[in-house]
Protein backbone atom coordinates (compact mmCIF):
# COMPACT_ATOMS: atom_id res chain seq x y z
CA UNK A 1 0.00 0.00 0.00
CA UNK A 2 1.49 3.35 -1.11
CA UNK A 3 1.23 6.41 1.71
CA UNK A 4 -2.27 7.57 -0.18
CA UNK A 5 -4.87 7.64 1.80
CA UNK A 6 -7.11 5.31 -0.64
CA UNK A 7 -4.16 2.63 -1.11
CA UNK A 8 -6.60 0.17 0.35
CA UNK A 9 -9.16 0.53 -1.19
CA UNK A 10 -7.61 0.87 -4.68
CA UNK A 11 -5.47 -1.97 -4.63
CA UNK A 12 -8.21 -4.38 -4.42
CA UNK A 13 -10.37 -2.04 -6.43
CA UNK A 14 -13.28 -1.91 -4.08
CA UNK A 15 -15.11 0.90 -5.93
CA UNK A 16 -14.93 -0.90 -9.28
CA UNK A 17 -15.00 2.12 -12.06
CA UNK A 18 -16.75 4.04 -9.99
CA UNK A 19 -14.85 6.64 -7.75
CA UNK A 20 -16.13 7.73 -4.19
CA UNK A 21 -16.89 11.13 -5.07
CA UNK A 22 -19.07 10.01 -8.12
CA UNK A 23 -20.88 8.04 -5.83
CA UNK A 24 -21.25 10.30 -3.23
CA UNK A 25 -22.57 12.95 -5.96
CA UNK A 26 -25.40 10.24 -7.07
CA UNK A 27 -26.74 9.06 -4.11
CA UNK A 28 -25.77 11.57 -1.25
CA UNK A 29 -23.88 11.29 1.95
CA UNK A 30 -23.67 9.70 4.13
CA UNK A 31 -23.93 6.50 1.76
CA UNK A 32 -22.89 2.65 2.59
CA UNK A 33 -21.52 1.09 -0.24
CA UNK A 34 -20.91 -2.65 -0.83
CA UNK A 35 -18.89 -5.20 -3.23
CA UNK A 36 -20.75 -8.08 -3.87
CA UNK A 37 -17.02 -9.04 -5.07
CA UNK A 38 -15.59 -9.13 -1.54
CA UNK A 39 -18.85 -10.22 0.38
CA UNK A 40 -18.81 -13.70 -2.08
CA UNK A 41 -15.21 -13.91 -1.45
CA UNK A 42 -16.02 -13.85 2.36
CA UNK A 43 -18.57 -16.24 2.08
CA UNK A 44 -15.98 -18.88 -0.36
CA UNK A 45 -13.69 -18.86 2.47
CA UNK A 46 -15.93 -19.49 5.06
CA UNK A 47 -17.06 -22.75 3.57
CA UNK A 48 -13.60 -23.58 2.30
CA UNK A 49 -13.09 -23.95 6.02
CA UNK A 50 -14.33 -27.75 5.92
CA UNK A 51 -15.42 -30.34 3.87
CA UNK A 52 -16.38 -32.38 6.25
CA UNK A 53 -20.28 -33.13 4.60
CA UNK A 54 -22.13 -32.37 7.90
CA UNK A 55 -20.12 -28.65 7.88
CA UNK A 56 -22.33 -25.29 7.24
CA UNK A 57 -22.46 -21.77 7.71
CA UNK A 58 -24.75 -20.39 9.51
CA UNK A 59 -24.63 -16.45 8.80
CA UNK A 60 -25.49 -14.03 11.72
CA UNK A 61 -27.46 -11.57 10.24
CA UNK A 62 -27.89 -9.16 13.02
CA UNK A 63 -24.60 -7.85 11.13
CA UNK A 64 -26.44 -6.90 7.85
CA UNK A 65 -30.00 -8.03 7.10
CA UNK A 66 -30.55 -5.77 3.80
CA UNK A 67 -32.56 -8.66 1.83
CA UNK A 68 -29.99 -7.83 -1.38
CA UNK A 69 -26.94 -8.73 0.64
CA UNK A 70 -28.77 -11.94 2.25
CA UNK A 71 -29.70 -13.02 -1.40
CA UNK A 72 -25.77 -13.18 -2.53
CA UNK A 73 -25.40 -14.78 0.95
CA UNK A 74 -28.41 -17.68 0.04
CA UNK A 75 -26.53 -17.89 -3.57
CA UNK A 76 -23.09 -18.91 -1.70
CA UNK A 77 -24.89 -21.74 0.12
CA UNK A 78 -24.94 -20.03 3.30
CA UNK A 79 -27.54 -20.23 5.80
CA UNK A 80 -29.14 -17.82 8.06
CA UNK A 81 -30.18 -17.59 11.72
CA UNK A 82 -32.35 -14.51 13.27
CA UNK A 83 -32.87 -13.28 16.75
CA UNK A 84 -36.04 -10.84 16.24
CA UNK A 85 -39.18 -10.96 14.19
CA UNK A 86 -37.51 -8.92 12.09
CA UNK A 87 -34.35 -10.23 11.12
CA UNK A 88 -36.80 -13.44 10.49
CA UNK A 89 -38.40 -11.10 8.18
CA UNK A 90 -35.87 -9.74 6.23
CA UNK A 91 -34.40 -13.66 5.92
CA UNK A 92 -37.61 -14.69 4.41
CA UNK A 93 -37.91 -11.92 2.42
CA UNK A 94 -34.29 -13.05 0.57
CA UNK A 95 -35.96 -16.15 -0.21
CA UNK A 96 -34.27 -18.42 2.73
CA UNK A 97 -36.81 -21.05 4.19
CA UNK A 98 -37.90 -20.92 7.53
CA UNK A 99 -37.11 -24.32 8.05
CA UNK A 100 -33.56 -24.09 8.07
CA UNK A 101 -33.83 -20.48 9.83
CA UNK A 102 -32.25 -21.10 13.10
CA UNK A 103 -34.20 -19.14 15.90
CA UNK A 104 -31.16 -18.03 17.98
CA UNK A 105 -32.89 -15.74 20.56
CA UNK A 106 -32.66 -13.94 23.78
CA UNK A 107 -34.91 -13.07 26.10
CA UNK A 108 -37.95 -12.82 23.73
CA UNK A 109 -41.66 -12.35 24.22
CA UNK A 110 -44.09 -15.92 23.66
CA UNK A 111 -45.21 -13.88 20.97
CA UNK A 112 -42.27 -13.54 19.66
CA UNK A 113 -41.20 -17.41 20.15
CA UNK A 114 -44.65 -18.18 18.47
CA UNK A 115 -44.48 -16.71 15.46
CA UNK A 116 -40.97 -17.85 14.93
CA UNK A 117 -42.38 -21.73 15.30
CA UNK A 118 -45.07 -20.62 13.63
CA UNK A 119 -42.79 -19.78 10.75
CA UNK A 120 -41.45 -23.27 11.32
CA UNK A 121 -37.59 -22.34 12.55
CA UNK A 122 -35.79 -24.33 15.04
CA UNK A 123 -35.61 -22.20 18.03
CA UNK A 124 -32.81 -22.12 20.50
CA UNK A 125 -33.39 -20.50 24.12
CA UNK A 126 -30.93 -19.33 26.65
CA UNK A 127 -32.40 -19.97 29.85
CA UNK A 128 -34.51 -22.38 31.42
CA UNK A 129 -37.69 -19.86 31.91
CA UNK A 130 -37.81 -19.14 28.14
CA UNK A 131 -37.35 -23.39 27.70
CA UNK A 132 -40.47 -23.58 29.83
CA UNK A 133 -42.32 -20.73 27.64
CA UNK A 134 -41.57 -23.17 24.51
CA UNK A 135 -42.38 -26.21 25.97
CA UNK A 136 -45.98 -24.37 26.65
CA UNK A 137 -45.69 -23.09 23.71
CA UNK A 138 -45.09 -26.24 21.53
CA UNK A 139 -45.35 -29.23 24.01
CA UNK A 140 -43.60 -32.19 21.90
CA UNK A 141 -41.78 -29.97 19.66
CA UNK A 142 -37.94 -29.46 19.28
CA UNK A 143 -35.83 -27.23 21.32
CA UNK A 144 -32.75 -26.07 21.14
CA UNK A 145 -30.44 -25.42 23.74
CA UNK A 146 -27.70 -22.43 24.10
CA UNK A 147 -24.83 -23.56 26.77
CA UNK A 148 -22.63 -20.98 28.22
CA UNK A 149 -19.30 -22.71 28.12
CA UNK A 150 -17.92 -20.27 30.46
CA UNK A 151 -15.11 -19.61 27.89
CA UNK A 152 -15.43 -15.74 26.34
CA UNK A 153 -13.42 -13.49 24.24
CA UNK A 154 -14.66 -10.42 22.88
CA UNK A 155 -13.07 -6.80 21.20
CA UNK A 156 -14.50 -5.54 24.52
CA UNK A 157 -16.07 -6.36 27.07
CA UNK A 158 -19.68 -5.23 25.52
CA UNK A 159 -19.66 -8.25 23.47
CA UNK A 160 -18.47 -10.80 25.11
CA UNK A 161 -21.03 -13.54 25.76
CA UNK A 162 -19.46 -16.49 27.20
CA UNK A 163 -18.48 -16.62 31.20
CA UNK A 164 -20.33 -15.56 34.14
CA UNK A 165 -20.64 -11.90 33.72
CA UNK A 166 -22.90 -11.92 30.59
CA UNK A 167 -27.05 -12.84 30.29
CA UNK A 168 -26.29 -15.24 28.04
CA UNK A 169 -26.65 -19.00 27.67
CA UNK A 170 -27.40 -21.85 30.20
CA UNK A 171 -24.69 -22.87 32.51
CA UNK A 172 -23.51 -26.07 31.44
CA UNK A 173 -24.02 -27.07 35.16
CA UNK A 174 -27.66 -27.17 35.25
CA UNK A 175 -28.15 -30.14 32.71
CA UNK A 176 -30.18 -31.75 35.17
CA UNK A 177 -32.80 -29.26 35.00
CA UNK A 178 -32.74 -28.72 31.05
CA UNK A 179 -33.26 -32.34 31.21
CA UNK A 180 -36.49 -32.29 33.71
CA UNK A 181 -37.71 -29.54 31.50
CA UNK A 182 -37.36 -31.33 27.94
CA UNK A 183 -39.54 -34.62 30.07
CA UNK A 184 -42.22 -32.31 31.17
CA UNK A 185 -43.00 -30.69 28.41
CA UNK A 186 -42.26 -33.82 25.79
CA UNK A 187 -39.49 -31.46 23.85
CA UNK A 188 -36.80 -33.82 21.76
CA UNK A 189 -33.36 -31.75 21.79
CA UNK A 190 -32.72 -31.09 18.44
CA UNK A 191 -29.49 -28.95 18.95
CA UNK A 192 -26.83 -27.11 21.24
CA UNK A 193 -25.91 -23.90 20.25
CA UNK A 194 -23.37 -21.36 22.00
CA UNK A 195 -21.29 -18.41 20.99
CA UNK A 196 -18.34 -17.02 23.13
CA UNK A 197 -18.25 -13.21 21.56
CA UNK A 198 -17.20 -11.17 18.98
CA UNK A 199 -14.17 -10.72 17.09
CA UNK A 200 -11.00 -13.17 17.87
CA UNK A 201 -7.98 -13.32 15.85
CA UNK A 202 -6.28 -16.51 16.88
CA UNK A 203 -8.41 -19.62 16.87
CA UNK A 204 -7.72 -21.18 20.30
CA UNK A 205 -10.48 -20.39 22.65
CA UNK A 206 -12.88 -20.61 19.89
CA UNK A 207 -11.27 -24.20 19.40
CA UNK A 208 -11.48 -24.55 23.15
CA UNK A 209 -15.10 -23.87 23.16
CA UNK A 210 -15.63 -26.35 20.59
CA UNK A 211 -14.17 -29.19 22.14
CA UNK A 212 -15.96 -28.10 25.41
CA UNK A 213 -19.71 -27.82 23.84
CA UNK A 214 -18.83 -31.62 22.00
CA UNK A 215 -17.97 -32.73 25.20
CA UNK A 216 -20.69 -31.04 26.78
CA UNK A 217 -22.98 -33.24 23.96
CA UNK A 218 -21.45 -36.32 24.38
CA UNK A 219 -22.17 -36.69 28.13
CA UNK A 220 -26.02 -36.08 27.71
CA UNK A 221 -27.93 -39.25 28.36
CA UNK A 222 -28.23 -41.63 24.86
CA UNK A 223 -31.93 -40.51 24.60
CA UNK A 224 -30.88 -37.08 24.27
CA UNK A 225 -27.94 -37.35 22.24
CA UNK A 226 -29.47 -39.57 19.69
CA UNK A 227 -31.72 -36.64 19.16
CA UNK A 228 -29.62 -33.97 18.19
CA UNK A 229 -29.68 -32.69 14.58
CA UNK A 230 -27.26 -29.43 15.07
CA UNK A 231 -24.58 -28.40 16.80
CA UNK A 232 -23.55 -24.70 16.13
CA UNK A 233 -20.30 -23.56 17.68
CA UNK A 234 -21.12 -19.40 17.23
CA UNK A 235 -19.20 -16.65 15.24
CA UNK A 236 -16.82 -14.37 16.47
CA UNK A 237 -14.43 -14.75 13.63
CA UNK A 238 -12.13 -11.63 13.49
CA UNK A 239 -11.02 -9.23 10.71
CA UNK A 240 -8.14 -7.06 10.70
CA UNK A 241 -9.73 -3.10 11.29
CA UNK A 242 -6.31 -2.15 11.18
CA UNK A 243 -5.92 -2.25 7.11
CA UNK A 244 -3.06 0.40 7.19
CA UNK A 245 -1.05 -1.42 10.00
CA UNK A 246 -0.69 -4.06 8.05
CA UNK A 247 -2.65 -6.05 10.97
CA UNK A 248 -2.63 -10.10 9.78
CA UNK A 249 -5.92 -11.94 8.94
CA UNK A 250 -7.52 -14.17 10.99
CA UNK A 251 -5.45 -17.69 10.45
CA UNK A 252 -8.04 -19.71 8.80
CA UNK A 253 -5.87 -22.74 8.00
CA UNK A 254 -5.14 -23.14 11.84
CA UNK A 255 -8.97 -22.70 12.82
CA UNK A 256 -9.72 -25.16 9.49
CA UNK A 257 -7.25 -27.43 10.73
CA UNK A 258 -9.05 -27.51 14.46
CA UNK A 259 -11.77 -27.62 13.78
CA UNK A 260 -11.79 -30.45 11.13
CA UNK A 261 -9.75 -32.63 13.33
CA UNK A 262 -12.20 -32.22 16.33
CA UNK A 263 -15.48 -32.79 14.48
CA UNK A 264 -14.17 -35.93 12.79
CA UNK A 265 -12.44 -37.25 15.58
CA UNK A 266 -16.02 -36.61 17.29
CA UNK A 267 -18.14 -38.11 14.71
CA UNK A 268 -16.21 -41.29 15.12
CA UNK A 269 -16.38 -41.28 18.83
CA UNK A 270 -19.84 -40.92 19.22
CA UNK A 271 -21.41 -41.87 15.74
CA UNK A 272 -23.38 -38.27 15.93
CA UNK A 273 -24.67 -37.94 12.36
CA UNK A 274 -26.41 -34.33 12.66
CA UNK A 275 -24.92 -31.29 11.11
CA UNK A 276 -22.16 -28.69 12.98
CA UNK A 277 -22.45 -24.94 12.25
CA UNK A 278 -20.36 -22.24 12.55
CA UNK A 279 -22.20 -18.52 13.06
CA UNK A 280 -19.52 -15.93 11.98
CA UNK A 281 -21.71 -12.30 10.91
CA UNK A 282 -18.88 -9.91 10.92
CA UNK A 283 -16.45 -12.12 8.84
CA UNK A 284 -19.15 -12.55 6.46
CA UNK A 285 -20.12 -8.34 5.80
CA UNK A 286 -17.46 -6.00 7.47
CA UNK A 287 -15.06 -5.77 4.40
CA UNK A 288 -17.52 -5.50 1.90
CA UNK A 289 -18.84 -1.97 3.23
CA UNK A 290 -17.64 1.07 3.27
CA UNK A 291 -19.20 4.55 4.17
CA UNK A 292 -19.06 7.25 2.74
CA UNK A 293 -18.96 10.94 4.10
CA UNK A 294 -18.56 14.32 3.74
CA UNK A 295 -16.63 16.83 5.32
CA UNK A 296 -18.67 19.58 6.49
CA UNK A 297 -15.94 21.67 8.45
CA UNK A 298 -12.54 21.94 10.03
CA UNK A 299 -11.83 23.70 12.68
CA UNK A 300 -8.80 24.22 15.29
CA UNK A 301 -9.50 24.04 19.63
CA UNK A 302 -6.31 24.79 20.77
CA UNK A 303 -3.81 22.30 19.30
CA UNK A 304 -6.56 19.81 18.14
CA UNK A 305 -7.43 20.10 14.34
CA UNK A 306 -10.82 18.78 14.17
CA UNK A 307 -12.33 17.57 10.98
CA UNK A 308 -16.17 17.81 11.08
CA UNK A 309 -18.32 15.01 9.17
CA UNK A 310 -21.89 14.38 8.24
CA UNK A 311 -21.00 10.66 9.48
CA UNK A 312 -22.60 11.49 12.79
CA UNK A 313 -22.60 8.18 15.58
CA UNK A 314 -26.39 7.74 14.59
CA UNK A 315 -24.81 6.33 11.22
CA UNK A 316 -22.34 4.41 12.66
CA UNK A 317 -22.12 3.26 16.25
CA UNK A 318 -18.72 1.16 16.51
CA UNK A 319 -16.55 4.45 17.95
CA UNK A 320 -18.73 5.54 20.11
CA UNK A 321 -19.93 2.08 21.40
CA UNK A 322 -16.91 0.17 22.22
CA UNK A 323 -14.14 2.90 21.17
CA UNK A 324 -13.80 0.92 18.03
CA UNK A 325 -10.99 1.72 15.87
CA UNK A 326 -11.77 1.42 11.65
CA UNK A 327 -9.59 2.81 9.38
CA UNK A 328 -10.49 6.27 7.42
CA UNK A 329 -9.77 7.02 3.99
CA UNK A 330 -9.92 10.52 2.24
CA UNK A 331 -10.49 10.77 -1.48
CA UNK A 332 -8.09 13.67 -2.01
CA UNK A 333 -4.74 13.79 -4.51
CA UNK A 334 -1.73 12.27 -3.13
CA UNK A 335 -0.03 15.66 -2.54
CA UNK A 336 -1.95 16.78 0.81
CA UNK A 337 0.46 16.74 3.88
CA UNK A 338 -0.79 14.19 6.43
CA UNK A 339 -1.47 15.77 9.70
CA UNK A 340 -3.11 14.83 12.99
CA UNK A 341 -7.08 15.57 12.58
CA UNK A 342 -9.57 14.39 14.85
CA UNK A 343 -12.46 13.23 12.71
CA UNK A 344 -16.29 13.65 14.44
CA UNK A 345 -19.86 13.64 13.28
CA UNK A 346 -22.33 16.07 13.46
CA UNK A 347 -24.34 14.81 16.67
CA UNK A 348 -25.28 16.71 19.80
CA UNK A 349 -22.58 15.08 22.06
CA UNK A 350 -18.93 15.31 22.37
CA UNK A 351 -17.99 11.54 22.02
CA UNK A 352 -19.53 11.63 18.90
CA UNK A 353 -15.82 11.26 17.94
CA UNK A 354 -15.21 8.37 14.50
CA UNK A 355 -11.11 8.85 15.13
CA UNK A 356 -9.04 10.46 17.94
CA UNK A 357 -5.76 12.49 16.61
CA UNK A 358 -5.34 10.19 13.21
CA UNK A 359 -2.76 11.16 10.95
CA UNK A 360 -4.83 11.49 7.93
CA UNK A 361 -4.32 14.23 4.65
CA UNK A 362 -5.21 17.91 5.47
CA UNK A 363 -8.59 18.00 5.39
CA UNK A 364 -10.74 20.60 3.49
CA UNK A 365 -14.39 21.24 3.22
CA UNK A 366 -16.51 18.78 0.82
CA UNK A 367 -13.61 15.98 0.93
CA UNK A 368 -15.10 12.77 0.36
CA UNK A 369 -13.62 10.40 3.05
CA UNK A 370 -14.56 6.19 3.15
CA UNK A 371 -14.71 4.46 6.98
CA UNK A 372 -13.45 1.47 6.06
CA UNK A 373 -14.87 -2.11 7.01
CA UNK A 374 -18.53 -0.52 7.96
CA UNK A 375 -20.46 -3.48 6.56
CA UNK A 376 -20.75 -5.12 9.61
CA UNK A 377 -22.98 -3.76 12.15
CA UNK A 378 -23.28 -0.46 10.85
CA UNK A 379 -25.90 -0.09 9.29
CA UNK A 380 -27.43 -2.13 11.16
CA UNK A 381 -26.81 -0.46 14.57
CA UNK A 382 -27.80 3.01 12.73
CA UNK A 383 -30.43 5.16 14.40
CA UNK A 384 -32.33 8.19 14.08
CA UNK A 385 -30.96 9.91 16.80
CA UNK A 386 -31.21 13.57 16.97
CA UNK A 387 -33.41 13.18 14.03
CA UNK A 388 -30.97 12.30 11.39
CA UNK A 389 -32.38 9.98 9.14
CA UNK A 390 -31.20 6.39 7.97
CA UNK A 391 -29.06 7.03 5.01
CA UNK A 392 -29.14 4.84 2.18
CA UNK A 393 -27.06 1.60 1.20
CA UNK A 394 -25.35 1.13 -2.32
CA UNK A 395 -24.22 -1.81 -3.95
CA UNK A 396 -21.30 -2.39 -6.47
CA UNK A 397 -22.65 -5.89 -8.40
CA UNK A 398 -20.10 -8.12 -9.91
CA UNK A 399 -20.54 -7.02 -13.60
CA UNK A 400 -19.64 -3.30 -12.20
CA UNK A 401 -22.77 -1.80 -12.46
CA UNK A 402 -24.00 0.22 -9.26
CA UNK A 403 -27.43 0.66 -7.91
CA UNK A 404 -28.64 1.79 -4.48
CA UNK A 405 -30.37 -1.36 -2.30
CA UNK A 406 -32.14 0.70 -0.14
CA UNK A 407 -32.88 4.40 0.08
CA UNK A 408 -31.92 7.40 2.43
CA UNK A 409 -34.99 7.49 5.21
CA UNK A 410 -37.32 10.94 4.34
CA UNK A 411 -38.50 13.23 6.73
CA UNK A 412 -42.37 11.77 6.03
CA UNK A 413 -40.40 8.08 6.95
CA UNK A 414 -39.60 10.13 9.80
CA UNK A 415 -42.88 11.32 10.59
CA UNK A 416 -44.53 8.39 9.54
CA UNK A 417 -45.09 6.60 12.81
CA UNK A 418 -46.24 9.71 14.67
CA UNK A 419 -50.31 10.07 15.89
CA UNK A 420 -51.79 13.41 16.14
N1 LIG B 1 -24.22 -15.86 16.99
C1 LIG B 1 -24.73 -15.21 18.03
C2 LIG B 1 -25.64 -15.93 18.93
C3 LIG B 1 -24.39 -13.88 18.29
O1 LIG B 1 -24.90 -13.26 19.34
C4 LIG B 1 -23.52 -13.21 17.39
C5 LIG B 1 -23.18 -11.81 17.62
C6 LIG B 1 -23.01 -13.92 16.29
C7 LIG B 1 -23.38 -15.25 16.13
C8 LIG B 1 -22.10 -13.29 15.27
O2 LIG B 1 -20.94 -12.81 15.84
P1 LIG B 1 -19.77 -12.23 14.91
O3 LIG B 1 -19.29 -13.37 14.03
O4 LIG B 1 -20.32 -11.15 14.08
O5 LIG B 1 -18.74 -11.76 15.84
N2 LIG B 1 -22.09 -4.93 17.59
C9 LIG B 1 -20.84 -5.56 17.92
C10 LIG B 1 -20.88 -7.06 17.75
C11 LIG B 1 -22.01 -7.71 18.53
C12 LIG B 1 -22.16 -9.16 18.24
C13 LIG B 1 -23.41 -9.70 18.82
N3 LIG B 1 -23.60 -11.08 18.59
C14 LIG B 1 -19.73 -4.92 17.10
O6 LIG B 1 -20.01 -4.03 16.33
O7 LIG B 1 -18.56 -5.27 17.25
Amino acid sequence: MSRSAHGYTDSIQFFGDHSPSELARAYGTPLYVYSEKVLRERCRELKKLSQNPAFEVNYSVKANSNPALLRIVRDEGLRADAMSPGELAMDRMAGFDPANILYISNNNTREELAQALAAGCLVSVDSLSQLATLGKLAPDGKAMCRINPGIGEGHSAKVVTGGSKTKFGINSDQTAAILEMLRLYNLRLAGLNQHIGSLFMRPDKYLEAARFLLDYAAALPPAQFGQLEIIDFGGGFGIPYHKYDREERLDLPALSHGLNSLMSQWQTDTGYEGKFLIEPGRYVMAECGVLLGQVTAIKANGRNRFAGTDIGFNVIQRPVMYDAYHDIEVYARDDREFINQTVVGNICESGDILAKNRLLPAMTEGDIIGILDAGAYGFSMASNYNDRLLPAEALISEDGSCRLIRRAQTLDDLAACLLP
